[in-house]
């Protein structure tokens, strides 16, 4: 397992490429398993969840083939209907291959996700969506087991709050599905319009992904299509908060400010300097201190929960008291205790964090616990005085494509080196 050595305090110059959105990529591969024909997916991170969903694809028929960014997904026909604990429990995302089974099959055992580091999570709005379009739904021994004989039918679903998964996992399941679905209360993510797109052009009909009510008329098959996936906005967020803490001047080429929602604005509150260009996102910090700026995380185009440990990271060094509001998931401040290894000055009360900005902190051994968590121990060791080792970087490896080389190559000094404990 290797390491991230970080030595902090080089400002950043140059361009970073933003990569395809892994939470893109992962909804739009399982949306394959819908069609018998070929479909080809450009823009494609090459991240270990990515990897790992393939190997659950060919699990369920899929002939997978990766040529650089592009992949080709072609499940002529269903070998099973099983999608097993031991891949599933890696990635949580994997679980939504039970809309497209079911839809295709009419029957399928699918495990449950299970716990995670940032919170309970569970899929009991995925479960009660799937039950109003017609499925039988039993759990036994960790597995989902679903049936629809007959086909799925459309159905009015309105969800008790947002949740991304399973607006997704719904869409999925009822393109397929006879008759009409509308869903109430929708989550908004620029994923969803991407999947509604892709899957549009396979043949779906889908009205109104991006906005809380979505409209779907079943079809009875869908076809092939090449689609592109968007660039990632919390790829984006990270790299414009790395110049934020490093200082700087970077273009995230593919990059667009309109992903970013509420985070554009809370960057630019802080003092960064953010543009679109012709080669994608300028972003600048003016040699000045940034600001203190308060967030709460929310659904698109709410600021996102996936940028809160960067930004809570970043604050750590502004001018002021920030404060920070986490809503959308339970226990989502497991990095605050290691910023505070490296000196940064922050109370935890329940869902709120207080950060007093300190003049600069101090690198140090961390521990990354989850994805999100861990770029925020990254930026923070760019920001630091001395150096900042960052262990366990297989998360980081779930979602940062090329991370240590997009760093390099803008002049940060990071290196992967190899576990010696
Ligand atoms: C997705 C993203 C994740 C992001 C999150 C919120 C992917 C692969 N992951 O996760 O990076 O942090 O959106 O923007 O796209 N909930 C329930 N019951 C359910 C479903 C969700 O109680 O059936 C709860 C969750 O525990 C959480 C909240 O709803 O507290 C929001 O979760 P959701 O939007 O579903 O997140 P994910 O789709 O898991």
């Amino acid at each position: 397992m290797d390491r991230l050595a970080i030595i902090g305090g080089r400002p950043l110059y140059g361009d970073i490429p933003i990569s395809g959105a892994k939470n893109s990529a992962i909804k739009v591969m399982v949306a394959t398993l819908l069609s018998e024909e070929k479909v080809s997916l450009s823009n494609v991170p090459d991240l270990a969840d990515v990897r790992q969903l393939m190997r659950l694809l060919e699990n369920h028929g899929t002939i997978a083939e990766r040529d650089g960014n592009r992949l080709s997904l072609h499940t002529p026909k269903i070998t099973s209907r099983v999608a097993p604990y031991d891949i599933v429990r890696k990635m949580r995302a994997s679980f939504n291959v039970l809309g497209p089974l079911l839809a295709r099959e009419e029957e399928a055992k699918v495990s449950l996700p299970g716990g995670c580091a940032i919170g309970a999570r569970p899929v009991d709005l995925h479960l009660k969506a799937l039950e109003a379009l017609g499925a039988k739904i039993e759990l036994d021994e960790g597995y989902v087991i679903a049936s629809a004989k007959g086909g799925l039918k459309g159905a009015e679903i309105s969800f008790p709050f947002v949740s991304v998964g399973a607006t997704e996992h719904t869409m999925l399941a009822a393109v397929l599905a006879q008759g009409k679905t509308v869903l109430q209360n929708a989550a908004r993510e620029p994923e969803i319009a991407d999947l509604a797109d892709c899957l549009n052009a396979m043949g779906a009909k889908i009205k109104g992904a991006g906005r809380s009510t979505i409209e779907i008329d079943g079809v009875t098959s869908l076809g092939s299509v090449a689609h592109s996936v968007l660039p990632d906005r919390i790829e984006t967020g990270a790299y414009a908060m790395a110049v934020g803490i490093a200082g700087g001047e970077v273009i995230l080429t593919n990059a667009r400010t309109e992903l970013l929602g509420a985070a554009l604005s809370s960057l630019r509150e802080t003092g960064l300097e953010i543009e679109d260009s012709e080669r994608g996102l300028r972003v600048k910090k003016n040699g000045k201190k940034l600001q203190a700026v308060d967030i709460v995380t929310q659904p698109f185009p709410g600021f996102p929960t996936d940028l809160q440990a960067l930004f809570m990271a970043m604050m750590t060094t502004a001018e002021g008291t920030s404060s920070i509001k986490e809503t959308i998931f339970e226990n989502r401040y497991m990095h605050a205790p290691e910023l505070a290894r490296m000196g940064a000055d922050i109370h935890i009360d329940g869902q709120l964090a207080t950060v007093r900005g300190k003049d600069r902190l101090k690198g140090a051994p961390v521990m990354a616990t989850d994805l999100r968590a861990s770029m925020s121990l990254v930026i923070a060791g760019l920001g630091a005085e001395g150096q900042t080792m960052v262990s366990r970087l297989y998360h980081l490896d779930r979602g940062f494509e090329n991370l240590a080389s997009k760093l390099q190559n803008v002049g940060a000094l990071v290196e992967r080196v190899p576990e010696t404990d």
